[in-house]
């Protein structure tokens, strides 16, 4: 397997994770205790749109560049700024980089917080040690992502976020998420897990969802977003993210900014966006 996140990189799809992420995380800021970020699939940290591989697929043009040239209703303009503030921090030299979830994670936290990053490929875990290994916050480990919720939770910190966002570029990825949940939740119960999956096999989201929603977690909030009213199944049509312990306000916050964000992104320039209450809270 040879997934290079640098062909998608600033997509719709990344787009609403990073939205997601950075929300989560701006939460997590407003107590000064620290928290620890477990990135289980992080990717190569950092991307130059402009480079060849971005500009092979131009994906990023119908996802973070329309956003960062759309004038945004005002409450999702002001929950988005962490995110856009961050990107738009890093053109400040006149590049195209985008930050993957390493360089927004660290570029949100503060210098109290622990940030663990893992990538089994050994190249993209080169890219990722040179773009954002120098920070001291940072560590980089060649574990396999799967493994490393079992062998590094519950963090010291008794607080913090879990990222599971694998490349689903091999059978069973499914099956592998629903377990991986089920693991971080049982060794880390008050911490936040975000999952991240493509809405593309109908009948496999379908079944994932029900799964999830049978494990019984307390709280557990489903946001999907669609690239297009009628879903097209040769492509992907779209975006989801299960959250678990997700911070309070975020559903209602990510009602607001994904319904701004989904015109903006989608293929027809509708979408569609569906947040909702898997267990807890409904
Ligand atoms: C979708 S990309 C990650 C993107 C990143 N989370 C972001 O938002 O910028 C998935 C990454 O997981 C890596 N990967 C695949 N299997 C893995 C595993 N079992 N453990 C850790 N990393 C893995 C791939 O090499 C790829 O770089």
């Amino acid at each position: 397997m040879n997934y290079q996140h640098a062909f998608h990189a600033g997509n719709g799809a990344d787009v609403v994770k990073h939205a997601a992420l950075a929300l989560i995380l701006s939460y997590l800021n407003r107590k000064d205790a620290p928290y620890r970020v477990l990135d289980t699939h992080a990717g190569a940290g950092l991307y130059d749109l402009g480079g060849a591989n971005a500009q092979r697929t131009k994906e990023a043009e119908d996802g973070i560049e329309k956003v960062l040239a759309a004038d945004l209703p005002a409450r999702a303009a002001t929950l988005l700024a962490p995110y856009l503030d961050a990107v738009r921090t890093l053109r400040a030299d006149g590049s195209r980089r985008y930050p993957g979830s390493p360089a927004l994670a660290l570029a949100l936290g503060r210098p109290q917080d622990r940030f663990l990053f893992c990538e089994t490929n050994r190249e993209e875990r080169a890219k990722l040690e040179k773009r954002v290994g120098a920070d001291p916050r940072a560590k980089i480990l060649p574990q396999d992502g799967w493994q490393a919720i079992t062998a590094h939770l519950p963090p010291r910190e008794r607080r913090g976020l879990v990222l599971v966002d694998p490349p689903f570029e091999e059978p069973g990825e499914f099956q592998r998420l629903a377990e991986g949940l089920a693991a971080a939740h049982q060794r880390f119960a008050t911490g936040i897990v975000m999952l991240w999956y493509p809405i593309k096999d109908l009948k496999a989201v379908d079944a994932f969802r029900r799964e999830v929603a049978r494990a019984r977690l307390p709280k557990t909030l489903k946001v999907e977003v669609d690239f297009a009213e009628v879903r097209r199944l040769d492509t992907l049509s779209g975006s989801g993210q299960i959250i678990v312990n997700p911070p309070f306000t975020l559903a209602d916050d990510l009602r607001s900014v994904l319904s701004a964000l989904a015109p903006i992104i989608a293929r027809d320039g509708k979408g569609r966006v569906r947040v909702s209450w898997l267990t807890g809270e409904a």
